[in-house]
């Protein structure tokens, strides 16, 4: 089973730039690209939240239209830039988001894999939030599935970063100590996906250091480095990339992260070109 993890679309309507400064649509058409030319094939696509940049319905049309091309199963995530009617409205035909109640939370099951997706939104903090029902929603849904090696997936990680910008913008002290205590609960949660940091961080969920946790890096623009303490929040145009999770029987979940070139090669070790 391999899972590919985009994230961070953060897609602007025609002619805008994200940051002044970036073409997300074009970033994640490229993206989109190097997925559709990966072997083997990913059996899924999930977008783990900020996939348009300033909650304009206007900008999901244009998301659609970038996702089109895909030619690999899509699941689609709420970060904090993200507006869940407009997302439902733009994406009809993706019945899993119409789940009866406010939050985009849903189960898919691939193949011996189950992924359970979490909505960590908290309009109109840039912060996240689990409230008492998404919890007690997670906690019905590893009891249902139990037994299955579950992937958790959600915008806003579980741990602190050691970015003090972002981690300013986190998921609240509540919902984190409410994560930790349904994870801790059920042993068959192999791994927790996140977005909203735009970079690669791995780490274990603050309170339950028995499950691993990791962001992943955007499609698009990414967040500078800044471990400084107070270091200000700024953009890096860094390679943007994806992250593809590899899940095997007794081996459990492996993570790749991979770049969105171009770049050059491959090249053998003696310096030729591989065909
Ligand atoms: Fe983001
Ligand atoms: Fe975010």
């Amino acid at each position: 089973m391999l899972l590919c993890q985009i994230t961070d679309l953060h897609v602007t309507r025609p002619g805008a730039l994200a940051c002044a400064r970036v073409d997300t649509a074009r970033s994640l058409r490229r993206a989109i690209a190097a997925i559709n030319r990966l072997s083997p094939r990913p059996d899924a696509v999930i977008a783990t939240g900020d996939l348009i940049d300033t909650s304009h319905p206007s900008e999901y049309e244009v998301l659609r239209a970038c996702l089109s091309e895909l030619t690999v199963p899509l699941y689609l995530c709420v970060g904090n830039h993200d507006h869940r009617e407009a997302l439902r409205a733009a994406f009809p035909d993706h019945a899993y988001l119409r789940t009866g109640s406010e939050f985009v939370q849903y189960r898919v099951d691939l193949g011996a894999l189950t992924v359970l997706v979490l909505d960590t939104q908290d309009p109109p903090n840039a912060g996240g939030h689990l409230c008492d029902a998404r919890l007690t929603w997670l906690d019905e849904q590893l009891q249902a599935c139990a037994g299955r090696p579950t992937l958790v997936a959600m915008h806003h990680p579980p741990f602190d970063t050691g970015i003090e910008f972002m981690d300013g913008l986190g998921l609240s002290a509540r919902g984190r100590a409410g994560f930790a205590r349904v994870v801790s609960r059920h042993r068959h949660v192999e791994r927790v996906i996140c977005g909203h940091l735009h970079r690669s961080i791995q780490a274990s969920v603050a309170g339950a250091p028995e499950v691993m946790a990791s962001t992943c890096v955007s499609t698009a623009h990414q967040i500078t480095l800044g471990l400084a303490p107070g270091a200000p929040g700024s953009i890096a145009l860094e390679p943007p990339g994806f992250a593809l999770h590899l899940w095997q029987p007794g081996a459990g979940v492996r993570t790749h992260l991979a770049y969105v070139g171009p770049y050059d090669g491959p090249y053998t070790f003696d310096g030729e070109s591989v065909s």
